[in-house]
């Protein structure tokens, strides 16, 4: 079902080759490049901040989905928006003031996303709904890729979409989804899902069309 957007995420690509890499997915059919901030405070992981994202930005040619695993976030807003993202995404978990985070989201200029835990239900962003033109459904503990999918998630996601009704929202999927996975996810809801894992096993930049066949597959 091809109305369905792949976001790969480039925490699973070669860290010594961000650029090429990038590059090598939008040429093998990615629709978005998803980017996973780590800031080893609101997750146990470390990964890069505005500078890498900015040097990314050079080579996205597609959308730059910027997914902020940091808490505080506010601080970072602007930054994070200089350096070119297309939507940031906060966790409504990061701290006690969400409503305020995702108005300076675009209030900087950038489209808002919200993500939700697995642990957290879906009614904590249904007071956020005008504010937002995405919710990211984590369906793994953030931190790492390659982790197992959490199929208790998925209702909660026909959940985000019945409440949504007609909105111009997203509803993108993070986190063990693969060609077993995705299906289920699509059913319930979902328009744009990410994938690291499942799209960067078994290739490297110099074989890209692996990352073809690997998304096409999903
Ligand atoms: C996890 C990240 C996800 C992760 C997905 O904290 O937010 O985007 O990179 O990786 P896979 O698809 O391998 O689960
Ligand atoms: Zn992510």
């Amino acid at each position: 079902d091809r109305s369905i957007k792949i976001a790969p995420s480039i925490l699973s690509a070669d860290f010594a080759n961000f650029g090429a890499e990038i590059e090598a997915i939008e040429a093998q059919g990615a629709d978005w490049v998803h980017i996973d901030v780590m800031d080893g405070h609101f997750v146990p992981n470390l990964t890069f901040g505005p500078p890498a994202v900015a040097a990314f930005r050079k080579h996205v040619k597609t959308v730059m989905d910027v997914h902020l695993m940091i808490a505080p976030v506010d601080p970072y807003i602007d930054a994070f928006a200089k350096a070119g993202a297309d939507i940031i995404t906060a966790h409504v978990e990061a701290g006690p003031h969400i409503h305020r985070t995702l108005q300076a989201i675009r209030g900087a200029g950038c489209k808002a996303g919200v993500a939700l835990n697995p642990g957290t239900p879906a009614e904590a962003i249904y007071p956020l709904m005008d504010l937002i033109d995405m919710v990211c459904v984590m369906t793994v503990n953030p931190g790492f890729g390659g982790q197992k999918f959490i199929h208790s998630c998925v209702e909660k996601v026909a959940d985000i979409r019945n409440k949504i009704g007609d909105r111009p929202i997203h509803i993108e999927i993070d986190g063990g989804v693969d060609p077993t996975t995705a299906p289920l996810v699509a059913a319930a809801g979902a328009d744009v899902l990410v994938a690291g894992s499942a799209v960067f096993k078994g290739g490297t930049v110099n074989t890209p069309d692996v990352y073809g066949a690997n998304i096409q597959a999903i």
